[in-house]
């Protein structure tokens, strides 16, 4: 069994589904097969800033119930750098190393970190200052932190976005109009792409591919042109206007994608005299029960991660590879973004099937 430990995890960054799993499984592995003791951090790097440090004991008792819930039962923050914090005067100040010494003062022996690529660098850095010995685990709707084929959250969002498009089929049809859905990833396509196939879209848009207007509205007449005098298109939330502009929404710190569906409704509506609709699926896509494969990744990495601990192998994020569970040293996995490459095998799979990108 080796030495007892007491380990940290915390989750970082936008929630989504599959973050609760993860925290059952790693309670499951390191209490059942291990004996450790494990303690779940507030609030993401929060929890150890404060005085003293906000945890919770976690138990297998405790841990159970959670599987399919959504969210997260530690809390987590996508605000709130700790290399510039930011402090209510409105100066920003570094507090890492009061987030260092609150890992020392709960006598952790190590940390798992449940973040996408944002949070991972930052757990890293941290890491390296403070002497902290960090196992990652890649979690994020977005699907775009480098290396791994699959994160955390994915699958619920895709699954989400996929409802969403089936149940407008329908209503488009019924009304011969152009449905928009638009859905997040931040700059990566990935929902979009994957959804879009599964829910049978006509046009997906995404920012890998630049579209121009008059291929959209030439689609969308052919359509009509052959008796579908309805069309879906589902709309990546960092798609740019014509002018190459992202569109968002908030001032200042508190800037977020969103809109390029009602933009494109407008400019689609002026040039081809389709009536459209917008649908913006939003925080639905990181909310509710997490999909059954969801629950399978996050049980494979949760026990990942606990058996890099026992090994003491630190530094390293857990990825997920030709159906394996491998990992890679956390550097490796930020320094990449995931995004949608052109030449993916489902973008050649959409065209295959006359979905238009607009390119
Ligand atoms: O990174 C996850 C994500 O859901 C993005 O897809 C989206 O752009 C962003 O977070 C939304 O962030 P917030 O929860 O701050 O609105």
């Amino acid at each position: 069994m080796g030495e007892k430990k007491r380990i940290g995890i915390l989750t970082s960054g936008g929630d989504c589904a599959g973050l609760n799993a993860v925290i059952r499984a790693v309670t499951r592995c390191a209490v059942n097969m291990y004996g450790w003791e494990v303690l779940g951090l507030c609030k993401a790097t929060h929890g150890l800033m404060s005085r003293p440090p906000q945890a919770i004991c976690l138990d297998v008792a405790k841990v159970d119930p959670i599987l399919t819930m959504g969210g997260t039962i530690l809390g987590t923050t996508n605000k709130g750098d700790p290399f510039a914090f930011p402090m209510p005067d409105g100066t920003l100040t570094d507090r890492s190393a009061e987030i260092i010494e609150g890992y020392h003062q709960l006598g952790l022996n190590a940390l798992i970190g449940i973040g996408g690529d944002g949070s991972l660098a930052i757990l890293r850095k941290l890491a390296q200052q403070g002497g902290i010995n960090l196992v990652g685990i890649p979690k994020t709707i977005d699907n775009d932190v480098g290396i791994t084929e699959r994160s955390i959250g994915f699958d619920t969002a895709v699954n989400i976005a996929t409802e969403a498009i089936d149940r407008l089929h329908f209503t488009a049809a019924s009304h011969s109009r152009v449905m928009i859905v638009e859905v997040m990833g931040r700059d990566a396509g990935h929902i979009a792409l994957n959804a879009g196939i599964a829910g049978g879209a006509d046009l997906i848009l995404i920012p890998e591919i630049i579209y121009h207007l008059e291929n959209i509205c030439r689609h969308i007449k052919q359509r009509q042109a052959q008796g579908q005098d309805y069309s879906i298109a589902v709309v990546s939330e960092a798609v740019c206007t014509e002018m190459g502009k992202l569109v968002q929404q908030g001032h200042f710190d508190d800037c977020r994608l969103g809109g390029i569906g009602q933009y494109l409704a407008e400019r689609i509506t002026a040039l081809c005299g389709a009536e459209t609709r917008v649908t913006v699926l939003g925080h639905t896509q990181r909310g509710g029960i997490s999909s059954p494969l969801d629950r399978i990744l996050a049980s494979a990495f949760g026990v990942a991660a606990v058996e890099l601990i026992a090994k003491q192998m630190y530094d390293r994020m857990v990825t997920w590879q030709n159906r394996q569970v491998i990992s890679v040293p956390i550097d490796d996995a930020i320094k990449y973004y995931r995004a949608v490459d052109p030449n993916d095998t489902l973008v050649r799979t959409a065209r295959g099937l006359g979905i238009c990108f607009g390119d």
